[in-house]
């Protein structure tokens, strides 16, 4: 840590946090918590000394709006100043969501950037904020270099920054604050450019010119309001107020911002009512997570992933072919037999955006997902909620077909992969890692055992060796597969900010065509027993029924 190119640059004496480990996508903690002196400046210095030299590099600033984001943005440019940074770029009004910000430090060649969120958990001074790094690639940092920001935190005695006055965030402008250059810059347009290059807008503005078509996007008073305006609204032509909660809040209207059918029931009202919307869509705090909704319909994320695979010829950015696709390992396995049928790799990973970036920057894969409602492509290193949603409109602009007909016959085709996850919530946390203790204690006997009436084939801890540079991830979720075809996952979350949640994944595939139309539940009725009867949920959490069923 050097300040001798630094002129006004002084240092400041800290003390260091040891709860400061970056989870499945950077640290996240009650606004409180980020509120204690030198608490993010730690957080921030440990990535800068990481990352070091600074000196001369670009760096990328933004965040999904949400309280704290300003305060942050502030402090953090102070620090990058006094670090010796040259240049650094903030999007207008401190917003960036995360798929711009991976654009901007691709297209702008940055050493990386600093991303403020808290993804789709709540906002407010009560609430979670959170802070991630992405490298140059534009993707979030690796696990190696996470690990290495968490040991500087445990020995942070010091932080840079400099004396400097907040800095205007509304307006486009350029600063010069010693050897620093800043720029606030414009938030949407490079993003929304990056979408026309890749899609067939004049085949979706027909689509949405003909009046019959109703589109709604919920932003969720979160960082896709002014996005999805200037695509859908601006340059493809849905009418004004197709887009709503457009307006990104600190606390998302006192909402929880994330896109499933529990949450963006405002939504769901629209496209489940009377003379239903065609489709609706959703996306998260930060703007990665997407929901996709036909005509009273529902598309599971899961399979969304298989179907924009199984078409992906039909758009213009993927019309050459597709390198190969990865999961991640709790995703269902119906993106498995598209990459199958059409002769391409298919890779399970472990949970955590991340674990693309290797793949996609060998160009080993160009489509990913996970069942989390996240999906993207190597047009940037995060997954992309409005590039999600455009890939729909698109699909259904050139097949000419409603949503619902469009996956039913993908599953007429490739079978259906009924999946859900239940979610228990702000659990104990001895009891859950109990819970997931004893389930590993037993992994080696399950095979050949029967639970509820049904055979375990094989059970493991789930691993994953990087093909690309061989690292290893051990303790990723314990699978277990059954002899009627299905597979149950247990993981504990890598993102909650109270307690541990406990998350339960269970799928089972269907090709009789008389039996694709089932209740998804009802469909997994039997699976759910087995994961009662394996894991003994209600005993270890004390609830009866999960809090979130996706
Ligand atoms: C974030 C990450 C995803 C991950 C999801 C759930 O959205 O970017 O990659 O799938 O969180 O993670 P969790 O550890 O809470 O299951
Ligand atoms: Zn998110």
């Amino acid at each position: 840590m050097t300040t001798e190119h630094v002129k006004k640059a002084k240092h400041v004496k800290t003390q260091a946090f040891t709860d400061q480990k970056p989870g499945t996508s950077g640290l996240r903690k009650k606004v409180k918590q980020f509120q204690q002196p030198g608490y993010l400046e730690n957080f921030v210095q440990a990535v800068f000394n990481t990352i070091a030299p600074c000196k001369g590099k670009k760096l990328v600033v933004g965040g999904d709006g949400r309280f704290y984001n300003r305060e942050a943005i502030q402090v953090i440019i102070r620090m990058a100043v006094a670090n010796g940074f040259s240049h650094i770029l903030v999007g207008q009004g401190g917003i960036l969501s995360t798929p711009a910000a991976s654009c901007v430090i691709r297209k702008n060649q940055a050493c990386g950037g600093i991303i403020l969120s808290a993804s789709h958990n709540p906002g407010g001074p009560d609430e979670d904020f959170g802070i991630k790094f992405n490298g140059e690639n534009g993707g979030p940092a690796p696990e190696k270099l996470t690990d290495a920001i968490f040991q500087q935190t445990l020995s942070m005695e010091q932080y840079l920054s400099i004396d400097a006055d907040d800095i205007e965030l509304d307006q486009l402008a350029t600063l010069q604050i010693e050897q620093c250059q800043i720029d606030i810059i414009d938030p949407v347009s490079d993003y929304a450019d990056l979408m026309e290059s890749m899609f067939d807008f004049s085949a979706m503005k027909s689509l949405l010119a003909k009046g019959d078509f109703r589109l709604c996007f919920d932003a969720m008073h979160a960082v896709n309001g002014p996005y999805a305006k200037e695509i859908l609204e601006k340059r493809l032509g849905a009418p004004a107020g197709a887009v709503i909660n457009g307006v990104p809040l600190t606390d998302f209207g006192g909402g929880h911002p994330d896109p499933n059918l529990v949450h963006a029931h405002e939504l769901v009202d629209l496209v489940y009512g009377e003379d239903g919307f065609d489709f609706g869509a959703a996306s998260d705090g930060d703007g990665d997570r997407n929901m996709v909704l036909g005509k009273a319909f529902y598309i599971n994320p899961c399979d969304s992933l298989a179907i924009l695979t199984a078409n992906a010829n039909l758009i213009p950015a993927y019309a050459k072919g597709i390198a190969g696709v990865a999961r991640s390992m709790p995703t269902s396995r119906a993106v498995d037999r598209v990459a199958e049928a059409l002769n391409i790799p298919c890779f399970e990973t472990p949970t955590g955006w991340k674990f693309f970036g290797n793949l996609l920057d060998a160009g080993k894969i160009t489509l990913c997902g996970e069942e989390s409602f996240g999906t993207g492509s190597d047009h940037i290193r995060e997954k992309d909620g409005l590039w999600a949603v455009l890939f729909w409109l698109n699909l259904i602009a050139v097949k000419k077909q409603p949503v619902s007909e469009i996956v039913r016959n993908h599953w007429m085709q490739y079978g259906r992969d009924y999946f859900t996850r239940h979610d228990y919530e702000a659990v104990d946390s001895a009891n859950a890692h109990e819970m997931i203790n004893q389930l590993k204690a037993k992994i080696a006997t399950l095979s050949g055992q029967e639970f509820a009436g049904v055979k375990v084939t094989s059970a493991d801890d789930f691993q994953y060796i990087d093909p690309v540079d061989n690292s290893k991830t051990t303790a990723q979720g314990v699978r277990i597969y059954l002899e009627n075809g299905g597979r149950i996952v247990f993981r504990l979350s890598g993102t909650g900010t109270q307690g541990a949640t406990l998350r339960v994944y269970l799928d089972c595939y269907q090709k009789d065509p008389a039996l694709l139309e089932q209740e998804t539940q009802q469909a997994l009725g039997e699976l759910i027993q087995v994961a009662e009867s394996v894991a003994g949920i209600k005993q270890f959490t004390g609830r009866t029924k999960p809090d979130v069923i996706t």
